[in-house]
């Protein structure tokens, strides 16, 4: 029996809570890719805060970090003050990330999550272009405050929303349409012929992994004509790397291998580092048209986060923890493959550290996700109707750890599926 149960979240919280009814324990502590509950029970953790934990939980450096700023009473809570944190953070990102990729970006810190700065890049490309349509893709998802909320495909999110979600077209994304079947060509002369009733719109938003949309990779020809279309109609290239930026995919934007330079980039979850809340928006110089203050929040300026974000951020300075990241990537591979290919109906989808077991049925990803949690494995749901599982660890899980996990999971779906 717990010294601390399930009660008091069960009698007070609102009935919206979600992923504590899948693992209906009470957390205690965590280090790197184990959880503890309150009563001594272990987990390993394939479910990654959602991307949030790229770095593992309570990562030691990002800890020592904060706790070095706090004692000596680094400023806390900033709105857009300049502070020392800040600057060091920026320092790092231009300095490890924007120009060894030769990238040109101006940065902008909207608000703590990822429907803040999804909302921020919407309005800028809307100001930008002086057009108010926006395209979005098949089973996207970007966020859940109404503007991110209209470019989310998931039904369940949407009608929620109490008004029209207005000003988004919604277009299959790769592979949505049906193999070999390229989603772009007719959107393409649709937006050639002046006369479609389709009009070229503010900007694509597009993710170029949908991680909660079911782990749907698109292609790099994909992406390619994306972009190609964008520029050729005077649209902004929004890419949403919320969830499988931050070294996700083995290196540090997803789209880097795909020979596409968005015009605006989103970023959330681990950019923080820790856990620690950080939005950050990536503007093309040319498009960085706000007015001062057109666009506020009281919590943009984050200082620990930053502090823990630029720790983060020393990972990336050379390419050891990247290339550690893809050998991961390519042994998570082949075990997935070899437990999809001993069941009926399993496919699997996935680059990085990043994959999907795609069940086909969202009560058979249920059992497995269940039978998971009851060996001692976390591990989460996606896509339409829950029916993927995504495989999300620490992008810092050990490797005996890791190998336990997917042990863990080849006996679930064993037992389950
Ligand atoms: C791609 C993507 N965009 C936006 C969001 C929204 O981020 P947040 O939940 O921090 O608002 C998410 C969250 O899962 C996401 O995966």
């Amino acid at each position: 029996m717990s010294p601390v149960s399930t009660g008091i979240f069960e009698r007070l919280e609102s009935e919206v809570r979600t992923y504590c009814r899948t693992y209906p324990t009470v957390f205690d502590t965590a280090n790197n890719a184990r959880q503890r509950d309150v009563g001594g029970r272990e987990f390993i953790d394939f479910f990654g805060g959602a991307g949030v934990l790229n770095y593992g939980h309570n990562n030691a450096r990002m800890r020592q970090a904060m706790i070095d700023y706090m004692m000596a009473d680094g400023v806390a809570h900033s709105l857009d003050f300049y502070t020392r944190a800040k600057a060091e953070f920026m320092t790092r990102f231009e300095e490890v990330i924007l120009k060894p990729r030769a990238l040109d970006y101006k940065l902008q810190f909207p608000a703590p999550t990822g429907t803040n700065v999804v909302e921020a890049a919407l309005k800028l490309a809307r100001k930008a272009t002086g057009r108010m349509d926006v395209i979005a893709f098949t089973n996207g998802f970007h966020g859940m405050s109404l503007g991110a909320l209209a470019c989310t495909g998931n039904a369940h999110f949407r009608d929620a929303a109490g008004v029209p979600l207005d000003h988004v077209l919604r277009v299959p994304y790769d592979g949505f349409a049906g193999e070999g079947r390229n989603s772009l060509d007719v959107l393409e002369r649709e937006l050639d012929d002046a006369s479609s009733g389709i009009a070229p719109p503010a900007a694509f938003i597009v993710e170029t992994i949908q991680a909660e949309g079911g782990v749907n990779v698109a292609s790099r020809e994909w992406l390619q004509s994306l972009q190609k279309l964008a520029r050729k109609h005077g649209s902004l290239l929004i890419v949403d790397d919320i969830q499988v930026g931050n070294g996700r995919t083995g290196r540090f934007f997803s789209f880097e291998d795909h020979g596409i330079e968005p015009d605006l980039v989103c970023l959330a979850k681990g950019i923080g580092g820790y856990g620690t809340p950080l939005g950050l928006l990536l503007i093309r110089p040319e498009y960085d048209m706000w007015k001062p203050g057109e666009h506020t929040g009281t919590f943009r300026g984050q200082d620990l986060s930053f502090v823990a974000g630029a720790e983060a951020l020393n990972y990336y300075k050379t390419p050891d923890f990247l290339d550690a990241v893809r050998g991961k990537g390519e042994g998570v591979k082949a075990k997935l493959e070899s437990i999809a290919a001993r069941k009926e109906g399993i496919r699997l989808r996935g680059r990085g550290m990043i994959y999907g077991l795609d069940f086909g049925s969202g009560e058979r990803a249920a059992k497995v996700i269940k039978a998971a949690f009851e060996t001692g494995l976390l591990i989460g749901g996606c896509g339409t109707d829950g029916r993927v599982l995504k495989f999300m660890s620490p992008l810092t899980i050990e490797d005996d750890t890791l190998s336990e996990g997917l042990d863990l999971l080849e006996q679930a779906v064993r037992e389950a599926a």
